[in-house]
């Protein structure tokens, strides 16, 4: 099927792998991300379910969010307003399901998270997907109000975030020297997260497959210009 906004094929053959997006959300030089990554991308590679592809926001500068009508041009060829948007929306678009690896910034995602998904404009790319998070901080809160922030942001995307979450206190001191966690219980939220993100994701395939309704905002819009008896 293909994504009636962009022209995208949105829905591969139902055996296919679902194609998983693991995004990077922080980019600082010194971002203490890359443990939790080179812990978690083996597993997720590992999962039967998926083909996975990493998308790291350092190699995706993205510029900050400024879509709009006159940015999107053709609305079924969007050029937006720089060719990596454009590039970012296909991207987004191609996936079945996400992992964000998430740390937390003053309570909250950190901005060029917040921006890379805003950046999904007009391609509806997370609608009716799975999505699941893995947070991390230095101290005891472990990401989770970042998570929970992204939680409400990916539902209004219309995504379906998974009920398990990968939380990761100290992240300084959370992995051995062979870079395994040094708690059991997040290796095992891993696995249950991935889980549900394969069966979740296989059935919102299955049933964007069957067809979509309109989003609500075109429904909306299109409701207030009919004629009223
Ligand atoms: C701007 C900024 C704000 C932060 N705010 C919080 C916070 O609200 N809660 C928390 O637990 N840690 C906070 N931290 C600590 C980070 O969670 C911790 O440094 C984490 O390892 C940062 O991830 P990164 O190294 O991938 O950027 C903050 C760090 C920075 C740089």
């Amino acid at each position: 099927m293909r994504n009636r906004y962009t022209g995208a094929m949105t829905t591969p053959a139902p055996d296919a792998p679902l194609r998983l997006k693991l995004i990077v959300g922080s980019t600082r030089a010194e971002r203490t991300s890359d443990p939790v990554v080179r812990w978690a991308l083996p597993l997720v590679q590992a999962h039967p379910a998926f083909t996975t592809e990493v998308l790291d926001l350092r190699d995706w500068p993205l510029p900050f969010f400024q879509e709009g009508p006159k940015t999107i041009g053709d609305p079924r060829a969007p050029s937006y307003s720089d060719p990596l948007v454009k590039r970012w929306n296909q991207t987004i678009v191609d996936g079945d399901a996400f992992v964000m690896v998430t740390p937390e910034y003053n309570h909250g995602p950190p901005a060029v998270l917040k921006n890379a998904i805003d950046s999904v404009f007009f391609s509806f790319g997370f609608r009716h997907k799975s999505v699941g998070f893995i947070g991390y901080s230095a101290g005891i809160a472990a990401g989770v109000r970042a998570v929970e922030q992204l939680n409400t942001v990916m539902l209004e995307t219309e995504a379906v975030p998974v009920r398990t979450q990968v939380l990761i206190p100290n992240v300084a001191a959370a992995f051995d020297p062979a870079g395994k966690p040094v708690n059991p219980v997040t290796g095992f939220g891993l696995q249950i997260m991935l889980d549900d993100l394969a069966w979740l994701g296989r059935a919102l395939r299955t049933a964007r497959a069957q067809g979509e309704p309109p989003p609500p905002t075109a429904r909306l819009r299109a409701a207030m210009s009919a004629p009223r008896t």
